[in-house]
């Protein structure tokens, strides 16, 4: 939710900058500026892409190198030039880039208005820039001295990067809640919201914390602070990231490599994990084992495909280790005054570890006492610092918007931690265990088989693509699978696609059903799969066209529906794992047939940092 990226140092500033802005905007694209410091202040802000400000800026850009950008995702303000960030003082000679909300930016600004201040935009972020100025002006304090008394007065969350025209060689930096990643090279100084823009300039990093302000030098001197004055010894980490990995690698869009390369990012989520002698490890729950064992309930929290993936873990963990498991939207949760103690176990899923709920659902989970998990995928995020344990997905950065890689990545973590759980409890007998995790360990190679299916795929999304509606049925462990068909759909091809229980669809949605109405069918089970064919055959009577996901030479399915899909043969727990891929694909290939941009639909951003 915006991008946000500064530099100081030796080099061009705009080039680094803009390319930084590119590798982030996948966390907001409706607007981008830049400012770059060569003498004065030179700001370009453009509505639209990167590329759009990049054509806009490019002659005229000069070669400074101090810069800050910005690619927003619009809260206060709709996406225009002016609301673009950065945003200037009154006096024009401080620029400021901000992700987050400043929720009583309304009380600032008309202190501000009444000192005589006048604005240009509609954002909250205009206000802090003008307050900046203000406590400068008025006391004589440095760049960073300013910057942290105005955020003493500032509710809300924020990553802000300042740059000051009468202050060349300083950068000053601050975050609460919006992620900030400090980039440490040669007497130079990235900052940006992810490491993606950083790592290949630099491998030292330093998370910046809550609350905590840092100023950054031209020399290559940098100092931390909280909010509140008290210094702080910086935490350099080495990133592990590689460069390569933010690459399309000749896929046309970042979606259709994150789809195609789920058998490596399966392999490698499995690596390491499973032992010889077949028993599962995962630190994190090792760690923890005392409390999970003796935990009253788990209580898995997360939002949008991580959520639908805590829907599968709770049918491993209920079914495996037989422990009392719910599934909670995070922006719901902590609204509603949870029953919640130290004998509860909060699982917090999220592929960036910076969504806002998640994280305020994580806050509220420890502020009442119960112990937190993580399952997340970018390492070194708020929510895998914040949790007292936790696993990584080792997927690799996913930057396509609509989540692929992320959803199977957390259910294996989901799949080994239930599988961990029921060996340690008892649950379940030796030979079931073994065939269980045997077959887990073969699901990367199957997926190969998946992905060839991607011709008929094509086919399918040929027949669909001008629909305005879609029904997606699936019934036990495959109906959070038919969530997420919906989802993927919908988020990526604006087509409206519901996601329903079939055995619930006549209680309501098979009134939606006329004919040529394309009802997608995840019918990969085994048990239940009679009655998943009632269903179908209730759709058909009424004129649908059908689509089946089925298991491989489940010949018998397969005359029923209009059009199927096979996945191969796994246990029944492992199938939504094969069975999500073929609607990842589906998905894809309807926005692009529709001629959608892939990568960023519309009104949608990767990493969403406000509430
Ligand atoms: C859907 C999608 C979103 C995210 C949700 C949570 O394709 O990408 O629904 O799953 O915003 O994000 P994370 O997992 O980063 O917490």
């Amino acid at each position: 939710m915006c991008g946000i990226i500064g530099y100081i140092g030796k080099r061009d500033a705009f080039p680094i900058v803009i390319k930084g802005l590119e590798r982030m905007e996948y966390r907001g694209y409706d607007s981008a500026g830049v400012a770059i410091l060569d003498g004065s202040l030179h700001v370009f802000k453009k509505k639209g892409k990167v590329a759009d400000l990049y054509n806009f800026a490019k002659d005229s850009a000069p070669h400074g190198s101090i810069g800050i950008g910005h690619t927003r995702w619009a809260t206060h303000g709709i996406p225009n030039d002016v609301n673009a960030h950065p945003h200037l003082s009154e006096s024009g000679k401080i620029a400021i880039i901000h992700n987050g909300i400043i929720e009583n930016y309304a009380v600032l600004k008309d202190a501000l208005l009444h000192a005589g201040h006048t604005f240009k935009s509609e954002t909250d972020t205009e206000v802090l820039v003008h307050l900046i100025e203000t406590i400068k002006e008025k006391d004589t304090l440095s760049l960073f001295a300013a910057v942290q008394q105005a955020l003493t007065q500032v509710v809300g969350a924020y990553g802000i990067v300042v740059m000051d025209e009468t202050d060349p060689d300083t950068l000053v930096c601050a975050r609460k809640g919006s992620p900030l990643v400090l980039g440490i090279g040669n007497e130079e100084f990235f900052i940006a919201s992810d490491a993606s823009p950083i790592v290949e300039y630099t491998k030292k990093v330093v998370y910046l914390e809550n609350d905590q302000i840092a100023e950054l030098k031209r020399n290559g001197e940098y100092k931390i602070e909280t909010i509140s004055g008290t210094p702080h010894t910086p935490f350099v980490e080495e990133l592990t990231m590689e460069a390569e990995a933010i690459g399309k690698e000749g896929y046309d869009h970042y979606m259709q490599k994150e789809i195609f390369e789920q058998a490596t990012t399966i392999h490698d989520a499995l690596r390491g994990h499973i032992l010889p002698d077949l028993s599962v490890h995962l630190r994190g729950v090792e760690e923890m084992i005392a409390s999970f064992n003796g935990a009253r309930r788990l209580i898995i929290t997360a939002c949008g495909t991580s959520w639908i993936a805590g829907l599968v873990g709770e049918y491993f963990i209920e079914n495996l280790a037989r422990i009392p498991v719910e599934v909670e939207y995070a922006s719901e949760f902590r609204y509603r005054n949870p029953v919640l103690d130290e004998r509860d176990i909060v699982i917090a899923i999220s592929q960036s570890g910076e969504t806002a709920d998640t994280l305020a659902a994580l806050e509220l989970a420890k502020a009442r006492g119960a112990k937190t998990y993580g399952i997340v995928n970018a390492v070194g995020s708020s929510i895998a610092r914040m949790t007292d344990a936790g696993s990584y997905m080792h997927v690799g950065p996913e930057i396509g918007v609509a989540s692929t890689k992320a959803f199977t990545g957390a259910t294996i973590v989901l799949a080994l931690l239930a599988l961990l759980l029921a060996k340690d409890r008892s649950t379940l007998d030796d030979s079931a265990y073994e065939q269980l995790v045997t077959s887990l360990e073969k699901i990367d190679a199957q997926i190969a088989d998946v992905l060839a299916t991607e011709k008929q795929i094509i086919e399918i999304a040929e027949r669909i693509k001008d629909k305005d509606n879609a029904l997606f049925l699936g019934r036990g462990i495959l109906f959070p699978v038919a969530l997420e068909g919906a989802l993927k759909l919908k988020e990526i091809s604006y087509i409206h696609a519901e996601g329903y229980p079939a055995g619930e669809m006549k209680h309501g949605p098979i009134a939606l059903v006329e004919a040529d109405f394309p009802v997608v069918v995840v019918a990969t089970n085994k048990e239940l799969l009679e009655k998943v064919i009632s269903n179908v055959q209730e759709v058909k009577a009424r004129g649908a066209l059908t689509i089946g996901i089925v298991r491989e030479g489940d010949t018998e399915a397969k005359k029923i529906f209009d059009y199927t899909i096979e996945a191969p043969n796994s246990e029944e727990l492992w199938m939504p794992i094969l069975s999500v891929i073929p609607l990842q694909l589906l998905a894809y290939h309807v926005a692009v047939l529709r001629g959608l941009d892939v990568d960023k639909p519309r009104n949608l951003a990767k990493s969403v940092t406000v509430e």
